[in-house]
């Protein structure tokens, strides 16, 4: 049975493509893309499959994180639409009969205050922590290390405010690394001005603002760990960008991409 986190997405997914909400040229395309995944995935043949669970799961750990800021700070989040549809992709998409995520990249353009911050944090949380992956590595990355710290200071507060991530995940934070004990996987900030992502074993790494990256190295970066030195469960960039483009729901620009080794798309 589909569940209303995923039956969201595909309604707004749908909502998007057949111009019922206005948005732009690439929000559509995405959201074409998804709906077309989704569909052709439910083919026993498919080398893909979609699978609700782990969107779902994904998104019920979202949802139990507090927002940091403004008028709804120390409420859960309750995830907007265009997040749902962020997560749905990420998640949902997996080698047929496996757990392994299809989309290893993924680039999110919002305007300015939109959530992108927000919704990173348990992004990468439960991308780091939420797997049971030994020794996993999360990168809370951006041009400088001040900015790096805007998004790892968000998942920080949110650990220290959630009472679950304790007691149920055995996650900790300090000052500068979020832990979990039991798999000796850490969050850290970091900055991409000094060759930081470089040879570091990455499950994970969302990189906000990454418009202001010379050459958007990061990113490079993750396409050469593609090589031999992949590790098991890939690692995923996610990268927040504003876009001054007017109305907030017309302004997802949602884009997935597989590996150039899985996928020709
Ligand atoms: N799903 C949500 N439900 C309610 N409030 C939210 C949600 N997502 C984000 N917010 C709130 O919206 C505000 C802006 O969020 P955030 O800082 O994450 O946006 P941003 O896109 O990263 O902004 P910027 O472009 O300035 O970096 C914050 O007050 C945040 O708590
Ligand atoms: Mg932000």
């Amino acid at each position: 049975m589909t569940t209303s986190f995923v039956r969201d997405s595909l309604l707004y997914a749908d909502a998007l493509a057949s111009e019922r909400l206005p948005a732009s040229f690439h929000a559509r395309l995405a959201a074409e893309r998804f709906l077309v995944d989704h569909e052709v995935t439910t083919k026993p043949g498919n080398e893909w499959e979609f699978r609700d669970e782990l969107a779902n799961r994904a998104m019920l750990f979202a949802s139990m994180m507090p927002n940091i800021k403004g008028p709804e700070a120390g409420r859960p989040i309750e995830l907007m639409d265009w997040q749902k549809l962020v997560f749905a992709n990420i998640f949902g998409f997996v080698e047929r009969r496996t757990t392994t995520l299809r989309f290893r990249q993924g680039a999110v353009f919002v305007p300015k205050g939109n959530g992108k911050t927000t919704v990173s944090a348990p992004l990468a949380l439960h991308m780091t922590f939420g797997e049971g992956e030994g020794g996993a590595e999360g990168y809370a990355a951006a041009v400088t290390r001040d900015q790096a710290r805007i998004l790892f200071d968000t998942a920080k507060h949110m650990v220290s405010r959630s009472a679950e991530m304790k007691r149920e995940w055995g996650v900790g934070a300090l000052t500068n690394s979020i832990f979990q004990e039991e798999t000796a996987s850490n969050f850290v900030p970091i900055s991409s001005d000094a060759k930081a992502l470089d040879g570091l074993n990455v499950q994970c790494a969302v990189c906000d603002e990454i418009w202001l990256a010379p050459h958007q190295r990061g990113l490079r970066c993750a396409y050469h760990r593609d090589g031999e030195t992949a590790p098991a469960v890939p690692p995923l960039y996610f990268d927040g960008h504003r876009q001054h483009l007017g109305h907030r729901q017309a302004a997802l620009g949602l884009r997935a991409a597989g590996s150039a080794a899985k996928s020709g798309r």
